[in-house]
């Protein structure tokens, strides 16, 4: 019975060791809640708006424009080169102190397809196959079907940086990189990075993705608007209120989000945010 009960918990220890070290790049957060967030995509072969729209589960190819800050009207069908990195712009869920994309992407199984070249090759390493193996309850990694749908759970963090809040961005590093160009190119300093992430430059590596705060404009959206806070990070806009009004943020308005019709029909009918306006 002793001998029984301590295998079992030296298993499971062994199986959490190995574990925490193949999700080295999960970001923490510590208080419980939702945002949104951002995270590069940096696409192997040559792709489309349409493609990533499809590959990331975005309902709508202007979310992905805005996270990019690159005109409304740029065809879906857009040739994107290999290697040109996109940000994608998701729903995050904190909890248990891990920052989770909320149940998407999914991702349909094909024919020929194994958790490690859909998280290393088709997600381009934004998660780990143990990663998504443990957010879908598989018990064998070797053992998915075509056709069955995968939440990929994508890294990312709501937890207010210094006190004030920011957006989360998963930034891809760059070969040649290091945290104070990274710190200069989005407003941030060294010394944050370092505290998030728990790298310094010895340690940094291309391809790494980093935990990057981005400053944010804020709203007056009421709080109880499903888009609550409503943060949207530098550089960068937005749609709320089902679509109906778009949100723009840059350092020149002093850090205000400037907000207006954005003459897209909703899709549903919903009550507008009294002060989205
Ligand atoms: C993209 O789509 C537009 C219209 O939807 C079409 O006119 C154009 O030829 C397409 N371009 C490419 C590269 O497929
Ligand atoms: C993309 O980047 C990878 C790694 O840096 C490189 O091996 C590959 O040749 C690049 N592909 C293109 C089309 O530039
Ligand atoms: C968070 O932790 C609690 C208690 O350990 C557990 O019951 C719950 O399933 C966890 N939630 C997620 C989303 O991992
Ligand atoms: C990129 O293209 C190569 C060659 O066509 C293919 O083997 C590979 O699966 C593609 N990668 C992705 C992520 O689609
Ligand atoms: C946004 O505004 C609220 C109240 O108006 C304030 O408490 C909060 O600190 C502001 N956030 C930022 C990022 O400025
Ligand atoms: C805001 O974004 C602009 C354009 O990318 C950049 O030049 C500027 O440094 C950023 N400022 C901050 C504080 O993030
Ligand atoms: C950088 O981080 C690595 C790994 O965390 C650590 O071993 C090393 O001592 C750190 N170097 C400096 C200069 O802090
Ligand atoms: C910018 O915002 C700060 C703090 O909210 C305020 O003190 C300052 O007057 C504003 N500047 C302008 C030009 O609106």
């Amino acid at each position: 019975m002793g001998f029984h009960f301590t295998s079992l918990l030296l298993t499971l220890l062994l199986f959490s060791t190995l574990y925490s070290k193949s999700s080295s790049e999960t970001f923490k957060c510590s208080t419980p809640s939702t945002c949104h967030s951002l995270i590069d995509y940096i696409s192997p072969n040559t792709t489309t708006f349409s493609h990533i729209k499809t590959l990331f589960s975005v309902k709508n190819i202007r979310s992905i424009l805005a996270a990019n800050n690159l005109p409304l009207s740029t065809l879906p069908n857009t040739t994107i080169p290999a290697n040109q990195t996109i940000k994608i712009s998701f729903p995050c869920l904190c909890i248990n102190n891990t920052g989770q994309s909320n149940n998407e992407p999914i991702y349909t199984v094909q024919k020929d397809d194994g958790l490690y070249h859909i998280a290393a090759e088709v997600f381009s390493g934004l998660v780990t196959y143990p990663e998504i193996a443990a957010a879908n309850n598989i018990p064998d990694v070797n053992l998915i079907k075509v056709g069955q749908k995968l939440k990929i759970p994508l890294p990312c963090n709501c937890d207010d940086v210094d006190g004030v809040k920011v957006v989360h961005y998963g930034h891809v590093v760059k070969a040649g990189s290091s945290l104070e160009l990274i710190a200069q190119e989005y407003g941030t300093s060294k010394d944050t990075l370092l505290k998030l992430n728990g790298v310094n430059d010895s340690s940094l590596l291309a391809g790494q993705l980093l935990d990057v705060p981005l400053q944010a404009c804020n709203s007056s959206v009421r709080s109880d608007s499903v888009d609550y806070p409503l943060l949207v990070a530098n550089n960068t806009y937005f749609f709320t209120a089902n679509n109906c009004v778009k949100c723009t943020c840059n350092a020149a308005n002093n850090w205000t989000l400037q907000c207006e019709a954005s003459g897209i029909k909703p899709s549903k009918l919903v009550n507008l945010p009294r002060n989205a306006m």
